[in-house]
């Protein structure tokens, strides 16, 4: 069914957890919903946006226009020999999905556990965590094109994945709306435990089941719960630099924390360049870099949106004056 509210505060909808209206908010069930919606005035006459769950977003002001959301939630299985294929609708929760896949004893997920937001967004996103990114166990991703209704399949290459971005963020921007995601999962082991100190908190329990605990642990360590404080998890990329720039920072910098990324570029830890330029806990209204993650900024105390970004154009200012390195917010500004 189609849910159309008129005036309504985005509180719920988003995890930065502010107190901001929309003019409308509709959400969907069906494909065949989503394409009546596009052809109707409310699409036809306002501007909108689609949002998934919500947790990569900063409301700026009053919204003016209707935020579309799915709730596209069935799931279809087809197994194979050696690998499952899995069509999830949008609007599942990524973190039941994960659940599922797990339980079920498929690999491939796991290291994904515990990410905020749903699954339509993840593959526009290409969530990551722990050495594992969506696009690893992407097959197909189907979506709608909002000009003309007709449906369009993307082969994983078609997608062109690159760190937390796709074509869903570039060249298409705007122009497709995601239904399904068809993930490809294995039925045999095949962890990826590289990442930190993931090896050594498993010990010799690796199951699916552990691996998903430790992974689940170590976020809620690190990363606030949407639940009890807001914020849109990492607020910026990690920046990407030339090796020859990376050597410079390096000598001045030693323990600078970076992960190699080719023979020519170098992805630098932003958390480490906001927590070393001095950023741990400060404030700025009621916005703050949580204590726990430099990358982090939170709703501490009812921010709003002008004290969100004052405190990230600050933090990019200081970090550019002290290393010449360039952050750009992960957060999608509205
Ligand atoms: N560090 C600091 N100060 C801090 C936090 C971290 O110096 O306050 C240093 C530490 O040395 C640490 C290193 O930075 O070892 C990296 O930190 P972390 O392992 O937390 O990873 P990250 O690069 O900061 C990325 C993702 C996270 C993801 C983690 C784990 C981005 C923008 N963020 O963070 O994703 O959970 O790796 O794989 O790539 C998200 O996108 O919302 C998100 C949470």
């Amino acid at each position: 069914m189609i849910n159309i509210k008129e005036n309504i505060s985005l509180k719920p909808y988003h995890t930065f957890g502010m107190d901001i209206n929309t003019r409308y908010l509709v959400e969907y069930d069906s494909v065949e919903e989503l394409r009546s919606l596009l052809i109707s005035p409310i699409i036809k006459d306002n501007i909108y946006i689609h949002i998934g769950g919500g947790s990569n977003l900063l409301f700026t002001k009053e919204y003016c226009g209707v935020v579309l959301h799915s709730r596209i939630v069935d799931m279809v299985v087809e197994e194979h020999e050696d690998s499952v294929l899995i069509k999830v609708g949008a609007g599942v929760v990524w973190d039941d999905f994960v659940a599922y896949t797990v339980s079920n004893n498929w690999y491939g997920a796991e290291n994904l556990s515990y990410i905020p937001g749903e699954v339509g967004a993840s593959a526009v996103q290409n969530v990551g965590a722990y050495g594992v990114e969506a696009k690893d166990i992407i097959n197909r991703v189907y979506a709608i094109d909002v000009e003309t209704g007709a449906e369009r399949i993307f082969k994983q290459d078609e997608c062109l994945y690159g760190y937390r971005s796709s074509i869903f963020k570039t060249q298409l921007k705007g122009q497709y709306i995601i239904t399904y995601v068809e993930y490809r999962l294995s039925k045999t082991p095949c962890h990826k435990l590289e990442y930190g100190n993931l090896k050594t908190m498993l010990g010799d329990d690796i199951t699916l089941q552990n691996i998903r605990n430790s992974i689940i642990e170590i976020r809620k360590q690190k990363l606030p719960d949407p639940n009890e404080l807001g914020s849109a998890g990492s607020f910026f990329i990690n920046p990407v630099v030339d090796v020859t720039c990376f050597h410079t920072l390096k000598q001045e910098y030693p323990d600078i924390v970076s992960y190699p990324l080719n023979e020519d570029k170098v992805k630098l830890s932003a958390a480490w360049l906001i927590d070393k330029a001095g950023w741990h806990g400060k404030r700025v209204g009621g916005a703050a870099v949580y204590h726990k993650q430099c990358l982090v900024l939170i709703n501490e105390n009812n921010a709003i949106p002008a004290d969100v970004i004052e405190l990230a154009s600050q933090i990019q200012k200081s970090v550019y004056e002290k290393y010449g390195v360039e952050i750009t917010p992960e957060v999608n500004y509205i």
